[in-house]
């Protein structure tokens, strides 16, 4: 069975009552069930964490190194400025991939720069939380592929 970690960043947490007009209604209880539900239906292992720090969010990508093959991460506003973050994907050598809740390109100019985006397979950016879910049916397809 494929496993992938995912991944949510500071303030992913207060999904569906955060600035709901950028970022929509869907809570985050709500968009952890979808991701499982997908999951099941897709035959994966998701485990979910979330962290509003740097250090554990850095733990959990080194951990992932000892059971997942493959990382889904939104690092929310570290994505723009954690180097460390970006070095811990780089050492992890698993397959990730960065999503986005909003359209970053159509926000603030700081947020169109992604320190991550250089360190993962791609990114999925602005498609509300079916983001997270193309991202683990992505990441299925790209570790299947690369059995073959
Ligand atoms: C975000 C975009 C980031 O710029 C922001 O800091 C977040 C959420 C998104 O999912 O759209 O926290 O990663």
């Amino acid at each position: 069975m494929i496993k992938c970690l995912v991944l949510h960043g500071p303030n992913l947490n207060l999904l569906g009552t955060r600035e709901p007009e950028v970022y929509g209604k869907t809570t985050f209880d709500d968009l952890n069930r979808s991701i499982k539900e997908t999951a099941s239906r897709l035959g994966m292992e998701v485990r979910i964490i979330q962290s509003n720090s740097e250090g554990q969010l850095i733990d959990a990508i080194h951990d992932a190194m000892t059971w997942a093959q493959g990382i889904v991460i939104n690092p929310g506003a570290y994505t723009h400025y954690s180097y460390a973050i970006r070095d811990a994907i780089a050492a992890a050598r698993l397959p990730a991939i960065e999503v986005h809740v909003s359209n970053v390109h159509a926000r603030d100019e700081w947020r169109r720069h992604s320190v991550v985006a250089p360190v993962v397979v791609g990114q999925i950016v602005g498609l509300g939380p079916r983001g997270y879910l193309m991202a683990i049916e992505a990441m299925k397809n790209l570790i299947e592929e690369s059995h073959r």
